[in-house]
């Protein structure tokens, strides 16, 4: 079941991290539902290998830069010289982000600091760098963050991650006021825990906690890249147009599960 074939065409788009982990399943979505996408990141190695998967896998080819969201002109250059070539840019997906698991107590200075720079700091940059081209966007530019449910709570374990990305979701409030002027609508995608990606594999198997995880799933299984990428196109297209300033969680329920 998906969307209706180039539902997205016409439509250009960049997704900052999207030659891994969920970023390159939105990549795939958009790109097979017809936009032009630009992804950004900061390894290389890892987008040659996604362009290359894009084009066998998808027949969709990809446009990359390297580039660090922390970098505002860096990432101001990378976005330029994409926009010219995949046709401007109607839709930024905010997906780059880092994060480990760190007690508070023994967070470090610049451990705290890397991970708001990556994460809120980089979205911020993003969004920057994006609106003179967004203003253009002809049915009106999307910008979609990515959060998490975490950060309605506090996230013991990654307090760095739960500030910025709550950080995330207050920018997206503000923008959605300041920038709806522009006709760009500003909104942020909750995910639950994602099978087969590095954040899942650090933050949830790595620490022994799958079979707790899966229990505080009403739906009770981990969801997938396309669930995500689904929301993305939902927001991204016609159908999301009256939507902006709002949140949708895409995890299986679980954000009204903590305290059961
Ligand atoms: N525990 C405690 N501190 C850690 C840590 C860990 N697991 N990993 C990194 N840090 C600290 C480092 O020690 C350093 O602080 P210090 O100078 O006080 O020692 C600081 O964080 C910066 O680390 P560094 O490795 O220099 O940063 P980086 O820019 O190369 O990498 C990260 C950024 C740390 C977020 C890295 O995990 C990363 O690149 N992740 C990208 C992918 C990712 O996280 N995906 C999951 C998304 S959910």
């Amino acid at each position: 079941m998906s969307f209706a074939e180039g539902i997205l065409n016409g439509k250009s788009a960049i997704v900052t991290g999207g030659a891994t982990g969920i970023g390159s399943s939105i990549v795939r979505k958009l790109g097979t539902l017809g936009a032009k996408v630009g992804i950004v990141s900061r390894k290389e190695e890892n987008l040659i290998a996604a362009v290359r998967a894009f084009k066998e896998d998808d027949g969709i080819d990809v446009a990359w830069r390297t580039g660090d969201v922390r970098d505002p002109d860096g990432i101001k250059n990378s976005f330029d010289e994409l926009a010219d070539e995949i046709g401007g840019i109607d839709i930024l997906v905010c997906n780059a982000a880092g994060n480990f698991i760190c007690p508070t107590e023994e967070l470090s200075w610049n451990g705290w600091r890397t991970v708001i720079e990556i994460d809120l700091n980089g979205t911020f940059n993003s969004c920057q760098a994006a609106l003179i081209h967004l203003k253009a966007a002809k049915d009106g530019g999307r910008i979609i963050s990515i959060s998490t449910g975490q950060a309605e709570f506090g996230w013991p374990g990654a307090a760095h991650a739960g500030a910025a990305k709550s950080g995330i979701q207050n920018l997206m409030k503000t923008i959605s006021v300041e920038w709806g002027k522009y006709g760009i609508r500003a909104n942020w995608v909750n995910p639950g825990p994602i099978k087969g990606t590095e954040g899942v594999d650090r933050l949830i198997i790595q620490q022994g906690l799958e079979k707790q995880v899966t229990k505080n799933i009403p739906l009770g299984t981990f969801g997938e890249g396309e669930d995500i990428a689904n929301a993305i196109v939902y927001l991204s297209s016609d159908t999301g147009r009256y939507v902006s300033g709002a949140g949708i969680a895409v995890d299986g329920g679980s954000q009204w599960q903590r305290f059961l």
